[in-house]
């Protein structure tokens, strides 16, 4: 059978973060595996009630196929908020709703990348785009990320042997680390690419979940032809509506519109129309903060309890933002044997090796504290603990 496929579709491997949720379905174990937001703040009435009133105004209309671009004011409500929120002129023409910023990764791996292509991406970097991009055979060259952003160093070393087509980032609260890139960063990596032929991906779904620190200036500011955003509601209202957007230079943009018709003609038009209801009859502001507020506290429970009980030697990002942060065991110490000691205390996390794109073991592992309350997360960070002692 193995034959029947394609070799893209044989050479990606499954996404393990699936694999080991389902490790984690037993409602005993505390898990900081997942990567979902908390449901607690999924709007449901409100969209409920957005729903009925779009069905009652609109009916059979909202039904109906619709254009690829998406909802006009939908476009207008996201370009609005880039005016507003992050100083950004953006016209609604430059915006494309995708289903999701998932397939903004798969549309520009389609519209960019031929086989044996050259992209760059962060180490350690977000495992659903090294699997969507994946897909189209690149050749990745990873390029680490710290405290303060990306190694500048490495990237100009890169862009200097190879002429990479796509460098991917996750510029605030990254996916799986939780750092961001200080201003100066982002200064010194749009100075290497502006010139360059290489677009730079700022993918942003977590931007708008800040709970300290100041906003950061956007690459689409400093390096406006090379960049394109991603942008999500995920996060935000709920995944399930899976909507998301892509903001390109218009040149980019008529090819991405292709990708996109070919793709899936366009996303469901019924929920663009109930969240742009939602968005028009609610405080989305207020909503957000509501959210930040108490990531912010599962937050400071984490590092809290991560201060408390660790044993000395083991490092711990502090993110302003977002829902997980990054843990760096001591050197000789694999996370997957970590795992499995963990598991047998009930804890469950993600080790680090899947968001690298050459390892099979790493010393490192994501925690997500979006999903958990507070007294959880130091139950779960002190069996975590146990785990770690009983290993070293
Ligand atoms: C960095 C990053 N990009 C994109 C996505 C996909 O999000 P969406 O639900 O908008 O497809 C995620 C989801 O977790 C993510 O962490």
């Amino acid at each position: 059978m193995e034959n029947a496929f394609s070799d893209r579709i044989n050479d990606v491997p499954k996404s393990f973060i699936r694999e080991i949720l389902k490790v984690t379905i037993d409602a005993s174990i505390i898990s900081f595996a997942g990567g979902l937001p908390n449901r607690a703040f999924f709007p449901v009435k409100a969209l409920q009630k957005a729903s009925n009133a779009v069905f009652e105004q609109a009916g059979a209309e909202v039904l109906q196929y619709a254009n690829s671009e998406g909802y006009i004011g939908l476009r207008e409500q996201i370009s609005e908020r880039y005016r507003k929120r992050d100083g950004l002129d953006i016209a609604p023409e430059d915006i494309l709703i995708t289903t999701g910023s998932q397939q903004g990764l798969d549309l520009l791996g389609k519209t960019f990348l031929n086989e044996g292509d050259d992209l760059i991406i962060e180490e350690p970097g977000y495992l659903g785009a090294i699997q969507a991009f994946a897909l189209y055979r690149p050749r990745f060259h990873p390029v680490p990320v710290g405290e303060g952003g990306m190694d500048t160093e490495k990237l100009s070393l890169v862009l200097q042997e190879r002429s990479p087509k796509l460098l991917y980032t996750v510029t605030n609260f990254q996916n799986p680390s939780g750092i961001s890139y200080s201003n100066e960063n982002r200064k010194a990596v749009a100075d290497l690419v502006q010139g360059s032929s290489c677009i730079i991906i700022q993918d942003d779904p977590y931007g708008a979940l800040r709970f300290s620190g100041e906003p950061k200036i956007s690459f689409k500011q400093l390096a406006p032809d090379n960049t394109v955003l991603l942008g999500s509601f995920s996060k935000t209202v709920a995944p399930a509506l899976r909507l998301g957007w892509l903001v390109a230079p218009p040149g980019i943009m008529d090819k991405l519109i292709i990708a996109k018709q070919a793709a899936d003609l366009h996303s469901d038009y019924l929920a663009q129309r109930i969240l742009h209801r939602y968005l028009a009859d609610n405080d989305i502001d207020a909503h957000v903060a509501t959210i930040v507020a108490q990531y912010g506290k599962q937050k400071e429970a984490m590092i809290g309890a991560i201060n408390d009980f660790f044993p000395a030697g083991i490092q711990c990002t502090n993110p302003e933002g977002g829902m997980f942060l990054w843990i760096t065991l001591p050197e000789t110490m694999s996370s997957m044997a970590l795992f499995e000691a963990a598991i047998q205390k009930k804890v469950a996390f993600v080790p680090g090796t899947p968001f690298y794109v050459d390892r099979k073991d790493s010393n490192t592992l994501r925690l997500n504290f979006s999903c958990s309350d507070e007294p959880t997360i130091v139950e779960g960070i002190k069996r975590l603990a146990e785990s770690i002692r009983e290993l070293s």
